[in-house]
């Protein structure tokens, strides 16, 4: 655990970097500075890992004040991922994730086998580990400096703007491999980003920071996103903050319909009387897996003439967002739900989806802010 204590940062010209700033950055989680350019975010990065020394205020690692630790044994403990990744031109990527392992006298050979590892782990082609630095692409870089900020196995990891400087289709790809990795090793892993949607994607806690290096609000994504603490915080999360709140909901509880799902082959006359006031069924095959959307009153048992029914959402690990958005999609206003083995369990229209919704947000609202709840653990990795 790290304890950030009424720490400031005044630089010699008299700006205020970061102003009586207070965090607690558990372990086996990961925790994000989000906030505009110029809010104070690397500054308090970096005090963390003593390249800045605070002005006034105390860190803590494990309860112990940082000013009284060797800082080399500090910053061994800390990984450091920056921007660009910020390799060394002029060595392979096998020996620039070697450097720590080396560094801390670990033999060539050890320091390589770890290298190569790694490697692996971050999802680097082995054949890299001769390029330089040069020939790899910005994303590839990127996981290099993963992998080297990994080697010596600290338990910390400080990330600034890791992902900043690559498109977002590599960026997604970045995050996505983040939340794996931590979710094998378990780091606490301190992330800085001026993106809120990254914060929400890759953080269990996020601080919201506010220029003049002030804490806005601290919290777990989906607090945030139902409840921003002011203003400021309602402006930096963006417009749709409603819809994007949805991807913490779980689908476990949505009710779903079993009237309109018939098998492939069901009598035609069953099919018509059995559709109420809205014509559409779900057909399904042998093995209960969607075919497409009929309306038994012009359709002829063709399989063939079936309406797409677009994508499905998987229940209980797809969130309410994603089932709302199937059912926004479909031609028929109904989303498809499956078991995790592709097989119809029912469909919701959107007012089943908007019942849940309300019945999710009442449940949150009756439970203590301090427990987190088990739905946006649960949904975490399937937004
Ligand atoms: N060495 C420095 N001397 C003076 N001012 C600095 C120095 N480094 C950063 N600043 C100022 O401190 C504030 C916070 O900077 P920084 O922590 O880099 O913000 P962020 O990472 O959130 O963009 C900014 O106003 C910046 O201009
Ligand atoms: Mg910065």
């Amino acid at each position: 655990m790290i304890a950030i204590e009424e720490v400031s940062k005044r630089y010699a010209d008299g700006t205020v970097a970061v102003d009586c700033l207070s965090l607690q950055i558990p372990n086996h989680s990961i925790t994000v500075l989000v906030g505009p350019s110029g809010c104070g975010k690397t500054t308090t990065l970096r005090m963390i890992n003593r390249m800045i020394e605070p002005s006034s205020g105390t860190i803590r690692v494990d309860g112990e004040d940082i000013q009284h630790k060797p800082v080399n044994a500090l910053r061994r403990s800390m990984g450091y991922v920056i921007q660009n990744a910020g390799l060394f031109q002029h060595r392979t990527i096998l020996d620039n994730i070697a450097t720590v392992p080396r560094l801390l006298g670990w033999s060539k050979q050890r320091a390589r086998d770890r290298a190569a590892e790694l490697m692996e782990r971050v999802g680097l082609d082995p054949v890299m580990a001769r390029r330089y630095p040069y020939q790899l692409s910005g994303g590839q870089q990127q996981r290099v400096g993963v992998a080297r900020a990994l080697a010596a196995d600290p338990p910390i990891l400080l990330m600034d703007e890791p992902f900043s400087a690559v498109d977002p289709v590599v960026r997604r790809g970045l995050q996505e491999e983040l939340l794996r990795i931590q979710g094998e090793l378990g780091k606490a892993i301190v992330f800085v980003t001026h993106d809120m949607d990254e914060a929400i994607t890759v953080g269990d806690r996020i601080a919201v920071m506010r220029t003049g290096g002030k804490l806005a609000q601290f919290a777990a994504p989906d607090e945030l996103l139902s409840s921003p603490a002011d203003q400021f915080v309602e402006e930096f999360l963006g417009g749709d903050r409603g819809i994007r709140g949805l991807s913490f909901l779980s689908t476990r509880d949505l009710e779903l319909d079993r009237s309109r799902v018939f098998p492939v082959g069901t009598d035609r006359k069953q099919l018509a009387q059995s559709t109420g006031p809205q014509p559409h069924v779900l057909i399904t095959d042998a093995d209960g897996k969607p075919l497409g959307w009929a309306d038994p009153s012009v359709w002829d048992g063709d399989v063939e003439a079936l309406t797409p029914y677009g994508q499905s959402f998987e229940v209980g690990r797809d969130s309410l967002r994603i089932a709302l958005d199937r059912a926004v999609l479909s031609p028929t206003g109904h989303a498809v739900a499956v078991d995790g083995a592709g097989r119809v369990l029912g469909t919701a229209g959107q007012e089943r989806v908007g019942a849940a919704i309300r019945a999710a947000r009442q449940r949150r609202a009756a439970e203590s802010p301090d427990d987190p709840s088990e739905d946006s653990a649960q949904v975490k990795a399937v937004r």
